[in-house]
């Protein structure tokens, strides 16, 4: 199935644009929009022009509340949307090619190879019939066209590159051996034996102890920045970007609500939403009760007109029902779809937390 649309041609000028740091990004989407057609009713909405560009060696964490299209995203970058979704229009460029115009032959070669996707429960990714040496040695061998003696070279050192301990004897066992940190570590290996350009996780280390996601976390950063790779680091939890990304967009209702370098978002957070995210964040009764307005549903539903976020906004007044605010920079990167973003008052929501556990409080 071709993912050819009339906005594809778009990709194609976007080659000329370029990221932050001044060099062309690998992945760019533009005014991409997805959606998920239901019989008898409006379709939902899960991703509505969303723009993001990610630069060669960057990792963005992209934070947003279940239902907020994270996954939508990914799949629909991937070219991997579960029906029936569908995409409704925009572009997707990687690595200077338009996605959208791939075959889907020329997309499977894409997936594995140059972007990998590492997602959570990694039993349900791995063969339970195949030992775990060879299931990183059959993604090398497919993709890169080599013989089983290097392909099992490569997944050998995959498994050390990824800390398994005692990487012989793990080769030749199968996933049911494995404890759930190393499976985690398995699933790696494979999304990145063959150094793959671009990298999604999308909540892949979530279901982990809390001491065994730093470890992986920290070995995931390390692997994609030796690899010269960039990622998109998906996550509902945003304590976890600040160390650990370069970059934080925050998704609500399928739309990138603010964005910023790492620094800047934390010290200076100017979407209600965000604030109120890091308010949750924290553990902060008093932050949360000035932030949180409790709704008769949590869920995001689609506003008319307006800001998606103002039946939930604090701060809303009546302009942010009737327009939609448009995407502002309003410091250099930092931008803001808000049309009376909160600005830096008592110093209440601002600074990287020194500890995921003690931020805040
Ligand atoms: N297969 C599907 N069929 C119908 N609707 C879907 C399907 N998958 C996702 N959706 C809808 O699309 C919207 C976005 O879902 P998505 O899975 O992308 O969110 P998410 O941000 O990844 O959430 P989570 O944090 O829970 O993984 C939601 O409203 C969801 O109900
Ligand atoms: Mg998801």
């Amino acid at each position: 199935m071709s993912m050819a649309g009339p906005e594809s041609t778009a990709a194609a000028a976007d080659q000329n644009r370029t990221t932050e740091g001044g060099s062309p990004p690998i992945l760019s989407v533009q005014g991409l929009k997805v959606s998920y057609p239901v019989y008898a009713a409006k379709p939902v909405r899960a991703v509505h022009e969303l723009d993001l560009q990610i630069a060669p060696g960057e990792i963005v964490g992209l934070v947003g509340e279940s239902g907020s299209g994270k996954t939508s995203l990914a799949r629909a970058i991937m070219g991997l949307l579960v029906r029936p979704g569908r995409i409704d229009g925009g572009a997707v460029t990687f690595d200077g090619r338009d996605m959208r115009a791939a075959s889907e032959d020329e997309l499977r070669a894409i997936r594995g190879r140059d972007i990998a996707m590492v997602i959570p429960n990694p039993r349900s990714e791995l063969d339970p019939l195949v030992t775990v040496g060879r299931q990183i040695a059959n993604v090398a061998r497919a993709h890169l066209k080599i013989g089983r003696a290097e392909a099992d070279e490569m997944a050998m050192d995959m498994l050390k590159a990824v800390q398994i301990p005692d990487p012989a004897r793990r080769f030749r066992a199968y996933p049911h051996e494995l404890s759930g940190g190393m499976a985690q570590r398995v699933v790696m290996a494979i999304a990145l034996v063959c150094s793959p350009k671009f990298l999604i996780s999308d909540d892949a280390t979530s279901g982990l102890d809390v001491t065994v996601q730093a470890q992986v976390l920290e070995l995931l950063r390390r692997l994609v920045r030796d690899q010269g790779a960039a990622m998109m680091f998906i996550t509902r939890d945003i304590g976890i970007t600040a160390h650990f990304c370069d970059r934080v967009a925050v998704i609500y209702a399928g739309e990138i609500v603010e964005e910023a370098p790492t620094l800047s978002f934390f010290e200076n957070p100017m979407h209600p939403y965000s604030v109120m995210l890091l308010a949750a964040f924290a553990h902060n009764p008093r932050l949360r009760e000035k932030w949180h307005k409790p709704l008769a549903s949590n869920a995001p539903s689609h506003v008319a007109t307006g800001c998606e976020y103002a039946p939930r906004c604090v701060h809303a007044e009546a302009e942010c029902s009737r327009v939609r605010p448009q995407l502002r920079e309003l410091a250099p990167g930092h931008r803001v779809r808000c049309h009376f973003p909160v600005l830096r008052d008592d110093g209440e929501t601002g600074g990287v937390p020194s500890d995921a556990g003690e931020a805040g409080q």
